[in-house]
């Protein structure tokens, strides 16, 4: 079987061709140097991005040289609505040529997904059920997943993604988008520090909130005259620490509450060393599953892993509407 995935829900147009389990070609076109100097994804660019470079990454992968392609899936959402019609449009073209079916995906799964790609295979690395902890730059959930596309959300940031408190809180430091590889960077020179920020916490419930302490560090900076390496430094360690102490936190009231001996981090933030190691020291008991690195931000692999598990299962039944705030629906 014979597929092509494709993902443009944010700033990575992303093309992966697979040959059953095997990934045959896999290319991403990043454009954060576009969006670094807005400090963050303006919608407009990225959409015009996305158009330029699909085509790119179509040449690119020989597609002419192919003769039969089953399936074609293409994020539909959550991300931007002129990002994800790019990939829409390339995907029922694309189908139409080749006479494949073509299937919408849901890009959170792709995060939590991405899991099961080992070198460029797709592996039956994930184990059920499972709690998923979503750390990206525009979510933050926890999932209880009972098996492949068995999926419920069981908490959920109230105000800022967890990526998007680490980027917020590197812009007030002076680093560049995204910001998250720079606070965990700058973390690393730290010891020990006097900085103490308040970890976020919903109490009584699995959500999380992530507004506070970005307004915690911004009050923390305003009354500093110049901040220096050091302070940086010391503030990124202290920021990273309690953000990371409370997606822990919440992991492990969750995996309690559902008797649950599986664990899985995924997006963005999962490619942070700090927090995986948390995780890890933590739940010694349980199965951790992370990604690896090269597959926690976005990319096409990922939506072929979706792709691979429907066709498994036999369930092509799928909506192709796009949607910006798209929630995580079973599929089975
Ligand atoms: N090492 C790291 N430590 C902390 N955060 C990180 C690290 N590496 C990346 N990030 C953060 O991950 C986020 C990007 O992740 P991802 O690409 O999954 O998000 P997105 O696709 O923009 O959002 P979503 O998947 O929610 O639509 C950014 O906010 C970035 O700062
Ligand atoms: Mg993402």
């Amino acid at each position: 079987m014979i597929f092509l995935a494709i993902e443009t829900s944010c700033d990575e147009t992303s093309l992966a061709l697979f040959d059953d389990r095997r990934i045959v070609f896999h290319s991403t076109y990043s454009q954060i140097k576009h969006h670094k100097i807005y400090k963050g994804v303006v919608p407009e660019i990225a959409s015009r991005l996305h158009s330029e470079k699909i085509s790119v990454l179509i040449k690119k992968a020989e597609l002419n040289n192919i003769r039969n392609i089953d399936i074609v899936g293409f994020t539909r959402g959550p991300g931007l609505k002129g990002s994800l019609l790019v990939g829409k449009i390339a995907a029922m073209t694309i189908g139409e040529f080749f006479g494949a079916k073509v299937i919408g995906i849901n890009h959170l799964e792709g995060h939590l997904l991405a899991c099961d790609i080992v070198g460029d295979k797709i592996e039956d690395v994930l184990e059920f059920p499972l709690i998923c902890l979503i750390v990206s730059g525009g979510h933050t959930e926890l999932w209880y997943c009972s098996s492949y596309g068995k999926y419920k959300v069981i908490g959920k940031t109230r105000d800022d993604a967890c990526g998007e408190s680490f980027d917020k809180v590197a812009r007030m430091l002076g680093f560049n988008y995204p910001g998250g590889p720079y606070i965990e960077k700058a973390s690393l020179k730290v010891k020990k520090t006097d900085i103490n920020f308040t970890v976020p916490d919903v109490v009584d419930s699995l959500d999380y909130s992530f507004s506070g302490i970005k307004t915690q560090v911004m009050y923390f900076l305003r009354n500093i005259k110049r901040i220096d390496n050091k302070l940086r430094n010391e503030v990124s360690f202290a920021f990273q620490k309690a953000v990371c102490e409370s997606l822990v936190k919440k992991l492990d009231i969750a995996r309690e509450k559902f008797n649950v001996k599986n664990i899985a981090i995924c997006g963005g933030v999962s490619a942070n060393n700090y927090l995986r190691n948390l995780i890890v020291n933590k739940f010694r008991d349980c199965k951790i599953f992370f990604p690896q690195l090269k597959y926690t931000s976005d990319n096409a692999a990922m939506i072929g892993v979706c792709i691979f598990r429907r066709f498994q299962k036999g369930v092509f039944k799928n909506s192709l509407e796009i949607s910006d705030r798209l929630p995580i629906r079973n599929w089975v």
